[in-house]
């Protein structure tokens, strides 16, 4: 391996940075034509996604799937779903469909406040600050207006500014935390630009204040940016039924053991680490699909969803359970922010087609998708964990991979696929039952 140090890396052109992969690595000449082959043939489409990112040599595909029937307040939805994990898709689709004939999901926006703040260091009393804060405030509200005029004309903007002072973190360290309203945006780029305004506006509010000492004068700004923790953003879907119809076909005695080992696996979510981390881990199986198909960020989600189960001091399961009267009631709350306008969504081709599937959501409505799809996989998930195990499905899938990785051909796959139907699928195995086949074809079985 070349282990030269590359200078310039990101001005190469897409051939150079392919040639320098060959070089270092030894790869064949050819490489360069098969990574080609991943691109779109639509240059205008290839540019768009190309542009995505820096440094591009190709384009990485997942699949592109859909779940039908999903009932979110009476709306019947397909969802669009990125994923490379298969069982997912399959696990939300049969949730969608259960749930639908159960009356569907039931969702709601319990607020929409996303948040950001201002680090600074100020050497100078806390409780006098706090005094004079609410001129502070005017005056970054008023020197912001060039940022918010826009935003406050679609019925957002900035909704709060407090002061905290917070020396047990460092000494004379503050915060400026400040709430806001993005409308249909996800509002990254216009809470960032209004918290650096204020950084700017609080240096000079101290520069030429009247009522700040000489020796007061100096504010340094650390940052300024935004969370991605936002626990105002907030949605809660929920699903019920009677608990004589939670498994199709079966008696109610089947039900309600069934029920009763649904209610101790979600309990175990809540009180147990170990168990909450792969809870959350399937809750997010179906929103990081939907938001990967819907353009948005499922890396700031995934880390405001880990961040809100943990809101009362333990890490948790997402979901909850409720069962009274005969009656079973699943339910997830949520904290997330999401766009339907700008960023990804509004130019990768397939994430806008995927608002289309969606009937172009807003930014609320496609907050209650994602949750939706977090407790429909999570349903899914612990339904088959308190059932016949989550092996049997993933086998299959896993049986659908080891027979593309054999190149088995189409028309030999389903005797292979029902032998292995009461049988442990490993590659091993497979493989050896494949040799058999060519054992038999020449005849010497
Ligand atoms: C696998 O991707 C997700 C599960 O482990 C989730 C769970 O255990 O609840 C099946």
């Amino acid at each position: 391996m070349d282990d030269s140090i590359l200078k310039g890396f990101s001005k190469y052109n897409k051939q150079e940075r392919i040639d320098a992969l060959i070089q270092k690595y030894g790869f064949q000449e050819d490489l360069s034509g098969w990574l080609a082959s991943f691109d779109n043939t639509d240059v205008s489409i290839q540019k768009i996604i190309g542009d995505l990112s820096e440094n591009p040599i190709s384009s990485f595909h997942f699949p592109f799937s859909i779940a039908p029937n999903f009932l979110v307040n009476g709306k019947n939805l397909f969802f669009p779903l990125v994923s490379e994990e298969s069982s997912v898709v399959a696990a939300l689709g049969n949730a969608a469909g259960f749930w639908a004939k159960r009356g569907g999901f039931h969702a709601e926006i319990l607020g929409t406040e996303k948040r950001g703040q201002v680090h600074f260091i100020w050497k100078g009393n806390p409780e006098n600050l706090q005094a004079i804060f609410p001129e502070i405030k005017d005056k970054l509200l008023a020197e912001s207006t060039f940022l918010t005029a826009k935003m406050e004309e679609r019925g957002g903007g900035i909704s709060t500014i407090e002061l905290k002072s917070l020396p047990h973190i460092l000494p004379n360290y503050f915060q400026l935390d400040a709430g806001f309203e993005t409308c249909d945006a996800m509002g990254a780029n216009f809470i960032n630009s209004c918290l650096e305004q204020f950084g700017k506006s609080l240096q000079d509010f101290f520069r030429t204040s009247p009522k700040i000492n000489y020796e007061e004068r100096e504010c340094e700004i650390i940052m300024a940016i935004l969370s991605n923790y936002t626990p105002e953003s907030r949605v809660r879907v929920w699903v019920e039924c009677p608990v004589a119809e939670l498994l199709d076909g079966k008696s109610l005695q089947e039900c309600e053991v069934f029920a009763r080992k649904f209610e101790q696996a979600i309990r175990i979510s809540q009180a147990d680490v170990s168990r909450a981390v792969t809870h959350n881990k399937g809750i997010f199986n179906g929103i990081d699909a939907l938001a990967v198909a819907t353009g948005n960020d499922f890396r700031a989600i995934e880390a405001c969803g880990h961040a809100f189960a943990a809101r009362n001091g333990q890490y948790s399961g997402l979901t909850d359970v409720q069962i009274k009267d005969g009656k079973f009631r699943f339910s997830i709350e949520l904290a997330l922010a999401v766009g339907v306008v700008g960023g990804v969504t509004a130019v990768h081709p397939l994430a806008k087609l995927s608002m289309q599937i969606l009937d172009n959501p807003s930014a609320k409505e496609l907050m209650m998708y994602l949750a939706v799809a977090g407790l429909a996989s999570n349903f899914g998930a612990v339904k088959a964990l308190v059932s016949v195990g989550i092996q049997q499905g993933h086998m299959k899938m896993h049986l659908s991979n080891i027979l593309n990785q054999l190149q088995i051909p189409e028309n030999r796959r389903t005797e292979i696929q029902e032998y292995f139907q009461d049988k442990t699928v490993s590659f091993s195995a497979v493989e050896e039952y494949w040799k058999s086949f060519g054992l038999r074809d020449t005849g010497c079985k």
